[in-house]
């Protein structure tokens, strides 16, 4: 209505922080479906937001996707942290090279100037392949980095859109219209009530994982993720939430 459009972005954030308990909110002004540079400036808050809160020697986890990707090209000159240690929070869940974890990863490193380590796992993990690869001392010791992580960053996506980018079949879009899947997040597909529908089975951060103990940035925005962010919200499993105009005016509607 007409006093949503009238709402500052502080506002928005304070209303957006209350209406679904979380400790930070932070907008940018535009609409990412709109505009490409609204993303990174989502990118940007972002990194100020590290600046200022990621401790000493913490270990990142991040998922994949272009606007966690976006967080990577604007880490640029002006976060230097060496003493960081950058992980992928989960294995491979079919993006493109590009938008994964693991290549984002490694380029957040190279930008900052930080460790980083990579999960060689598979996509589409049978259960024998998955007991295997979790038992090998290698990826053993880069869980133990993931679970141990402090700060993590994930994007939220449409489900029907990340399944289909990740080159899902049409039996698995056909689960997904049949549980009126609406989020995704981590692999994970949810309803609009924030129920999981369906995990992908990979190595790595489980939902359960998240805590209080971790700082859990959820970073995605435009107005057509809307409905998705206010579903995997329900699930309360993040703290912080990076967003953008678009995205917010639509989550108070
Ligand atoms: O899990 C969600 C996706 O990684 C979001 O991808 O940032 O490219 O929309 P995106």
């Amino acid at each position: 209505g007409m006093m949503k459009e009238l709402l500052g972005l502080k506002a928005l954030e304070e209303q957006i922080a209350h209406e679904y308990q979380l400790k930070k909110v932070i907008v940018v002004p535009g609409d990412s479906d709109q505009y490409d540079w609204v993303k990174k400036e989502m990118g940007r808050a972002c990194v100020h937001y590290l600046k200022q809160h990621v401790a000493d020697q913490a270990t990142v986890a991040i998922t994949g996707g272009t606007t966690v990707a976006a967080v990577a090209e604007m880490m640029g000159s002006d976060f230097q942290r060496d003493d960081l240690l950058f992980v992928p929070a989960r294995g491979g869940i079919g993006e493109e090279v590009e938008n994964q974890a693991n290549t984002i990863c490694a380029e957040m490193a190279r930008q900052t100037g930080a460790s980083y380590r990579l999960l060689h796992v598979p996509d589409q993990l049978s259960e024998d392949t998955y007991s295997s690869l979790i038992s090998e001392p290698s990826v053993q010791s880069v869980l133990h980095n993931i679970t141990s992580a402090t700060v993590v960053i994930h994007g939220i996506g449409e489900a029907k859109t990340m399944a289909k980018r990740r080159g899902a079949s049409e039996e698995f879009l056909q689960k997904l219209t049949n549980h009126e899947a609406v989020a995704e997040a981590f692999g994970y597909y949810f309803d609009h009530l924030g129920d999981i529908i369906h995990r992908e089975r990979t190595i790595g951060l489980q939902l359960e994982h998240l805590n209080e103990e971790k700082q859990v940035i959820a970073i995605a925005g435009g107005s057509s993720k809307s409905v998705a962010i206010t579903a995997y919200l329900k699930n309360r499993k993040s703290t912080i939430l990076i967003t953008d105009e678009g995205a917010a005016r639509q989550m108070l509607n």
